[in-house]
């Protein structure tokens, strides 16, 4: 299959697991293309993918703008087609954060009205040592706010790879 990968990232997470799905695509025999939704050609066709894989992550609630404009623009041929939405945020990684993490994507369908065959919730990743004053001080807050044992101020790693290596493989399946 010919697979768009469509990514928005702000510290770099999203990019890394947009980066390691497509190499898990390839590794299964299929071509990929992958494109920042930061630097989208605004002439992009999608006739030519058979299916196609976004993943954003969230900041302060919402994903980047760049991936709510390019799912709003697109939605029609998004629903026609096999298509998968991973929505990359801390909320994803904390037991008591999943239904919030699932709100972030329920506005974010009903706002660009694609509505994704398949939708993952994943975990990001905290970076103190390469937050500026600004970003520190939110994440301080949301953390502070959530009193979590597992999220301390530490850099760290949330996303669970095994999980989104299975997201993969099924949305193979459904999509073949
Ligand atoms: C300034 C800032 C705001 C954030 N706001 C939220 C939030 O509102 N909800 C949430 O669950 N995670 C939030 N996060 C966590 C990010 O979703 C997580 O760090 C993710 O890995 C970022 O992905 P990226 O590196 O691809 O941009 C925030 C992180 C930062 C730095």
């Amino acid at each position: 299959m010919k697979i768009l990968i469509v990514y928005g990232t702000t510290e770099g997470q999203t990019r890394k697991i947009a980066t390691w799905t497509e190499t898990r695509l390839r590794e299964r025999g299929h071509q990929v293309e992958i494109l920042n939704s930061a630097a989208l050609d605004p002439d992009l066709k999608l006739d030519g993918f058979e299916a196609i894989i976004v993943a954003a992550s969230i900041h302060q609630k919402h994903h980047q703008d760049a991936v709510v404009n390019f799912a709003f623009a697109h939605h029609d041929l998004l629903n026609a087609k096999p298509s998968a939405f991973i929505s990359v945020s801390l909320s994803a990684a904390l037991e008591d954060g999943r239904a919030e993490a699932q709100e972030y994507v329920d506005s974010f369908i009903s706002v660009t009205g694609w509505q994704p065959r398949a939708t993952l919730l994943l975990g990001g990743a905290l970076r103190y040592t390469e937050y500026d004053y600004f970003q520190e001080q939110v994440v301080k807050f949301i953390v502070m706010k959530r009193n979590d044992p597992a999220i301390s101020e530490r850099d760290h790693d949330f996303t669970n790879w095994d999980a989104l290596g299975d997201f993969v493989d099924r949305f193979l399946e459904m999509a073949a």
